[in-house]
């Protein structure tokens, strides 16, 4: 018989928990509120968002989605600062197009989410890395690293970080706008885990920073709702939309994913969205009680701290590489990822990020047990 044929990215054998896994579970991706927005779309007798799209995204799901975000970021959003984009990963590469070129400094945060520098070395940019702390970036690094270089932009994730989980507080998120502002640098704020918070919520969004005309805010569906939709937002002031509007690969392309766009429409405007985080919220939330719960018991040699919100544990393996810890692990059939995988210098050897995202309580513990045996040996 022929082995089924790969749809998804991630292809993790049935009987192996990998907890470095950062993708949502398939039982968290909302098929039933998909199809219905799909057949409310469907239904309508219009058939624009077959047509190529205008270049900034649909208007209507933008308004839709401005309507949104108004009341969770606390101050208003129009549809006029938003720009469809296909998802985080293709709004940094388009970032970079428009906004670098090869040679360039960008500044990152140490750690910080390791596709993105796969991204940013596509583009031949120089990566600079600023410690964070318990607080995020930590900023007397960041005024000393202004000293030998000024980068293009500085890409954070400010809330519920990927991997740290650590948030940015309002002040340093203040000072940071500053420093963009007397250095001239873009700053570049990935909010994908902007509203999945559990047991806090994150100050708003960098979006409220716009004037400043040195803020990019970059979101996704993908951890909100599903990551195949392949849809996103880019929030900032006219000067950076413009630039983005008028380039090459929109003027023959039109805007990105009419299609798609105009049934998340849907889903925006009937609640669903709504209703689809709070779900997320209560079930990520349960998951990361009970992997803390879980790594107090049986791993009470290593350190970290219980995440807020977002997906991730940063765990401090001590004295031990966790690259050595992945390969031993594997044997008991369980997976982690590395902390030197997070690191654009080769560092941060002796931690690993578990991830509450791809499996269920009991397959949480199941892990955790499993790295339990593993570390006994
Ligand atoms: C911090 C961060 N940014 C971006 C992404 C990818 O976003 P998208 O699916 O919108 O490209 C992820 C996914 O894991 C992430 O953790």
């Amino acid at each position: 018989m022929n082995s089924p044929l790969q749809i998804a990215q991630t292809n993790i054998p049935h009987d192996f928990i990998d907890l470095g896994a950062g993708e949502p579970q398939l039982d968290l991706l909302p098929l039933d509120m998909i199809r219905s927005a799909a057949a409310h779309r469907l239904g309508q007798n219009e058939k624009e968002f077959l047509q190529y799209g205008v270049e900034q995204g649909d208007g209507y799901f933008r308004a839709a989605l401005a309507k949104f975000l108004t009341p969770r970021y606390g101050f208003p959003v129009s549809h006029e600062q938003l720009f469809v984009t296909s998802g985080i990963s293709s709004a940094l590469d388009l970032l970079c197009t428009l906004f670098t070129k090869p040679g360039d400094t960008v500044f990152v945060e140490e750690p910080t989410y390791f596709l993105a520098l796969r991204i940013f070395a596509d583009h031949g940019l120089r990566v600079v890395s600023i410690r964070t702390d318990e607080s995020g970036l930590v900023m007397d690094d960041l005024v000393h690293a202004l000293k030998e270089s000024t980068p293009k932009f500085t890409y954070i994730i400010p809330s519920f970080q990927n991997p740290s989980g650590h948030t940015l507080p309002p002040e340093c998120r203040k000072q940071l706008v500053e420093l963009a502002q007397k250095h001239n640098f873009l700053v570049i704020a990935d909010e994908v885990y902007q509203f999945l918070g559990y047991t806090q919520t994150p100050p708003t969004s960098f979006g409220a920073e716009i004037d400043s005309g040195q803020v990019i805010s970059v979101n996704s569906f993908s951890k909100i709702l599903a990551p195949g939709l392949r849809l996103g937002w880019l929030h900032s002031n006219s000067t950076v939309i413009q630039k983005i509007i008028t380039c090459g690969v929109l003027d023959s392309a039109g805007g990105l994913n009419p299609f798609t766009s105009a049934i998340v429409r849907s889903l925006i405007e009937n609640g669903d969205l709504d209703k689809n985080i709070s779900h997320l919220i209560n079930v990520l939330g349960k998951r990361v009680q009970i992997m803390d719960e879980a790594l107090r018991e049986h791993l009470p040699q290593v350190n970290y701290t219980k995440p807020h919100g977002g997906y991730f544990f940063w765990v401090q393996s001590l004295d031990m590489d966790a690259q050595e810890l992945q390969k031993k692990a594997q044997a008991y059939n369980v997976g982690l990822r590395p902390g030197v995988r997070f690191s654009s210098r080769n560092s941060l050897t002796d931690y690993f990020r578990l991830s509450v995202s791809f499996y269920n309580e009991d397959e949480i513990k199941k892990g955790i047990l499993r790295l339990r045996d593993c570390l006994k040996t």
